[in-house]
């Protein structure tokens, strides 16, 4: 049986090296999330980055909805790869870091193509169920993975994909020892989908981990 190969570092940063290259507001935005400090693990790797780009650009997605976009590396990386009539609406429920991902996409010169609603997400997914959407990435509060998920089913176009990230938790998923709270949501939320039958699925192991699934 063939197997994965084990990424070591040096093979991780080749691998990026010989990628897409990042636009340069990309790469402001994570110089400035590194600025930040630790939190600076809320963003989306630069293979995540990759992988989104590849994903819009050969499945002709027009339409996106982002859950979670804090300092906006996601949300421009999905609008640099649409076309010039895509639009994302971008979910998030914190001001401060809405502006700053708002300056980077007029950096860009992507905020056409984005719309961004600041609230909580599932008063924004109450707001928005009479739309539909060709891709929708969820990267918010984990507690709520599950309900994110069905309501993302009810907007999803057909053979639209749902992408969710963190996935795998740092690795915590397969660790029987850990019982803290977000290692459990995220369990619970891969057994929920694992047995869905409305859609296929795959996860990838890029960054944390995403789960893409295809809408049946
Ligand atoms: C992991 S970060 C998103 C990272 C982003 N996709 C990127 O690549 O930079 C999660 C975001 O979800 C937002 N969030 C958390 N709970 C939320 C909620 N209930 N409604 C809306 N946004 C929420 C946070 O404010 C945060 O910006």
């Amino acid at each position: 049986m063939g197997s994965d190969l084990n990424i070591t570092k040096e093979l991780q940063e080749y691998i990026l090296s010989h990628g897409l290259n990042l636009h340069p507001v990309q790469k402001e935005i994570i110089d400035y999330n590194i600025s930040l400090g630790d939190i600076k693990r809320m963003q989306i790797s630069i293979s995540q980055c990759q992988f989104l780009h590849l994903i819009i650009k050969i499945s002709n997605i027009k339409k996106v909805l982002e859950i979670g976009t804090f300092t906006g590396l996601s949300t421009l990386s999905m609008a640099l790869a649409l076309s010039d009539d895509g639009k994302i609406i971008a979910l998030d429920k914190n001001n401060e870091t809405n502006k700053v991902a708002t300056d980077f996409f007029k950096k860009a010169n992507q905020e056409h193509k984005i719309k961004t609603l600041i609230k909580p997400a599932l008063e924004s997914l109450d707001e928005i169920k009479n739309e539909k959407f060709d891709l929708i990435f969820i990267d918010a509060d984990k507690n709520n993975y599950i309900k994110y998920y069905e309501h993302s089913l009810k907007l999803l176009s057909k053979n639209g994909l749902i992408i969710i990230d963190n996935v795998l938790w740092y690795g915590e998923v397969v660790n029987q020892k850990n019982t803290d709270k977000f290692t459990k949501n995220i369990k619970e939320f891969n057994n929920h989908i694992s047995k869905d039958e409305r859609i296929e699925k795959l996860i990838v192991p890029l960054g944390d981990g995403m789960t893409v699934c295809r809408k049946l």
